[in-house]
């Protein structure tokens, strides 16, 4: 009790004051016209009550959080598609919940720089994984084919016949400027990222690339700048009055006119694509089922994906900076899943969770894959074009990437190209998984990519295997599940 009188003293002043605000208080009134020890027994005694109701209250929030956090994810997802992994038996959709915990995404931990960890992708061998980088999670992995193998992909791409990887000129962004009708002054201010009222070198050398594919550089805007007398002051910037002046495909007509050599893309190479599904080739079908080992992820998930893309580069060959999959907002759809999407959006990407690649070759000189902010403290878009330096240019600039990866043959890198949602799903793009192929300086340089392919959006991935799964049943008996039929815990093992 004397705590409660100490306490009284300096409680009272707060009393007062209260009483002051708040009228009606007749008890305290009544009772404390002047300085009373009962008067403040009983705020005491009010202020507990409301304490410990409170406390009562969290406890009990908490208690209602956690037991109902799995009956809201049952219902919210009663009208949910099924995954495709449910029992024949069981016709309801598996809840949130259940999708996540059968087939919660493996991520591989990279632990730091330089860590190797034993794997085991094959009868009688070992393999070395070694964490390339944290941003973004990359490993390399010597001898992941053999030679032969190298040699029947590279055979099999040849048979099948190669494509040029980028044609000359794309014209459907054309029609779509000329489709949305838009003034030179709304093109302007587009193109004018930082709202300067100027356009920079850089600002002009992105749009190049995103519209035709053609890859500036500085010196060949400045090029076009002086053929078209564009940049009346020479300040080298262009503004809205010199920019007004110029037609909407100056720059494109400017360039054709001149000629735009194959070295000027995004990318200079040819490729195709092999099928890896049953009745491919032995070898196509081994290395699928590498790539699921490997990886750890639901072997469906890579049953669905992309077939390998093999890629030849000659001499001079390069590919220029670039995400493999884009960044997804909640109204972007994925290429692979756009069957099971019930809405239609212009924004579509391929939604590539990881990247396999193999180099089929030991490429003579040049040729390595660069991630230009590999590890990089913070990513800032904006500073990887500088106005001088340009971190994508692969044909130039490699020797600035933060990491080069040299070809070797038979070795497989690979890397996630977006982070986890921390749930054991998809999460946001990884912007560090930015890389390229620098310029082959002699010889050849054979690649091949498997990209695994999933949706973000958990249930669209769910109801697009479902549908293949029906597709697949009508055909044989042989549904694809979800279930990882190769997670075995003892694959990986550290060093
Ligand atoms: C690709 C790619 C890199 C390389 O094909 O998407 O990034 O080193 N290739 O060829
Ligand atoms: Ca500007
Ligand atoms: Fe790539």
């Amino acid at each position: 009790m004397s705590d409660n009188q100490e306490s009284t003293d300096t409680e009272d002043t707060t009393t007062a004051s209260r009483s002051a605000t708040l009228p009606l208080r007749p008890p305290c009134e009544r009772l404390s016209c002047h300085k009373s020890s009962v008067c403040s027994r009983s705020y005491f005694v009010v202020v507990m009550v409301f304490f410990h109701v409170y406390i009562i209250n969290v406890i009990g929030l908490l208690f209602y959080v956690h037991y109902s956090s799995g009956q809201e994810d049952g219902t919210r997802s009663r009208d949910a598609p099924s995954s495709g992994q449910q029992r024949p038996e069981a016709r309801r959709p598996p809840s949130k919940a259940e999708f996540l915990r059968d087939v919660s995404l493996t991520r591989i931990e990279g632990i730091r720089v330089g860590h190797v960890q034993k794997v085991s992708l094959v009868p009688d061998k070992v393999h070395e994984m070694r964490t390339l980088s944290l941003k973004p999670l990359l490993f390399e992995i010597p001898g992941f084919l053999s030679e032969d193998e190298c040699r029947v992909v590279m055979q099999l791409a040849q048979l099948k016949g190669l494509m040029e990887s980028q044609l000359m000129v794309q014209d459907g962004q054309e029609e779509l400027a000329k489709e949305l009708n838009l003034s030179p002054d709304e093109i302007f201010n587009l193109l004018d990222i930082n709202q300067d009222g100027q356009l920079q070198l850089h600002e002009i050398l992105t749009h190049s690339r995103v519209r035709d594919g053609i890859w500036l550089t500085p010196e060949n805007l400045r090029e076009i700048y002086a053929g078209l007398k564009a940049d009346k002051d020479g300040n080298g910037l262009l503004s809205l009055e010199e920019f007004r002046l110029l037609s909407n495909d100056a720059f494109q007509r400017f360039l054709l006119q001149r000629g735009v050599k194959r070295s000027q893309l995004v990318r200079n190479s040819r490729h195709t694509w092999l099928y890896q599904g049953k009745g491919a080739h032995q070898v196509l079908q081994d290395i699928k089922a590498r790539v699921t080992r490997l990886t750890r992820l639901p072997s469906s998930l890579v049953e669905l994906s992309e077939p390998l893309q093999v890629v030849r580069y000659e001499e001079g060959g390069h590919y220029h900076a670039h995400h493999d999959s884009g960044p997804v907002y909640p109204e972007t759809a994925c290429t692979h899943t756009r069957l099971a999407a019930n809405t239609s959006t212009p924004f579509e990407t391929s939604c590539r969770y990881i990247t396999v690649l193999f180099y089929l070759n030991s490429v003579e000189g040049g040729g390595e894959t660069a991630f230009p902010v590999a590890d990089n403290r913070t990513y800032d878009e904006v500073s990887l074009i500088q106005n001088d330096v340009d971190l994508l240019d692969t044909r130039r600039n490699c020797d600035k990437s933060n990491l080069r990866v040299k070809p070797a043959k038979g070795t497989a890198v690979f890397w996630y190209n977006y982070l986890s949602d921390g749930r054991g799903w998809v999460g946001e793009q990884d912007e560090y998984a930015l890389h390229g192929g620098c310029v082959v300086t002699h010889g050849t340089k054979w690649v091949a990519n498997k990209w695994i392919n999933i949706d973000p959006d958990y249930q669209r991935q769910a109801r697009y295997q479902q549908l293949v799964s029906q597709q697949s049943e009508d055909e044989d008996d042989e549904g694809v599940t979800l279930n990882p039929d190769t997670q075995s815990s003892d694959v990986h093992q550290d060093l």
